[in-house]
């Protein structure tokens, strides 16, 4: 049985300034931010957020074969909790090469990290905390004080940059 590290933050205390310096740095570098609904929810933009998505989830631990396209688009984007203002994008030269998606739940009162992702040739250059610190004023600005998020115990490389970010256990380590 996989004891699945289930972590949280309260978007309220995420200290912004000290993240801010890698969003510069990154656009310093010629990389874009921007959004799916800045972009358009359309079919290539489907297309170009799974492909993105089954690169990057390759390499999450035990992940197992991924979704079918078909699928991917029933059980992640037609879904109530999706929201094309919540996927965060990085580009750069017109290919997408990085992602952070955040679901909104509110009948449980919180949003969801779904999926943070880099491409392996652009990791380890503070990418995925650029991208969480555009999530994260997505969530705050979508009127939520928590975010939450689920993580495979092997997965260092992701519980690492929750941990930089301030992500901490929930207090009864219950997901809900
Ligand atoms: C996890 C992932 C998104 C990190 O992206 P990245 O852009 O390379 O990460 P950053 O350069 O922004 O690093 C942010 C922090 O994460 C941690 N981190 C990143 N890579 C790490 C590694 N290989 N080992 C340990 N810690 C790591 C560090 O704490 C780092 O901060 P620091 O360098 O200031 O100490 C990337 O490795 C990835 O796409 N992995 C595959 C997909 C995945 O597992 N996603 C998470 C599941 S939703």
């Amino acid at each position: 049985m996989v004891d699945w590290v289930r972590l949280e933050l309260h978007v309220d205390t995420f200290d912004e300034a000290t993240f801010e310096p890698y969003l510069h740095r990154a656009q310093e570098s010629g990389i874009t931010f921007t959004t799916m609904a800045e972009l358009g929810d359309t079919p290539a933009h489907r297309r170009a957020l799974y492909d993105l998505n089954r690169t990057c989830s390759a390499d999450i631990p035990d992940r197992g074969e991924f979704y079918t396209y078909e699928e991917y688009v029933a059980q992640r984007i037609d879904v109530p909790a999706f929201t094309p203002e919540g996927v965060a994008l990085a580009l750069l030269d017109g290919t997408w090469i990085g992602m952070s998606a955040t679901s909104l739940h509110p009948g449980k009162g919180h949003a969801f990290s779904e999926m943070t992702g880099v491409l392996a040739p652009h990791r380890g250059l503070g990418l995925s905390l650029a991208l969480k610190l555009l999530a994260i004023r997505f969530v705050r600005s979508s009127g939520y004080e928590r975010l939450t998020t689920v993580h495979h115990p092997r997965n260092a490389s992701a519980i690492a940059m929750n941990h930089r970010l301030g992500f901490v256990p929930p207090p009864n380590d219950a997901a809900d």
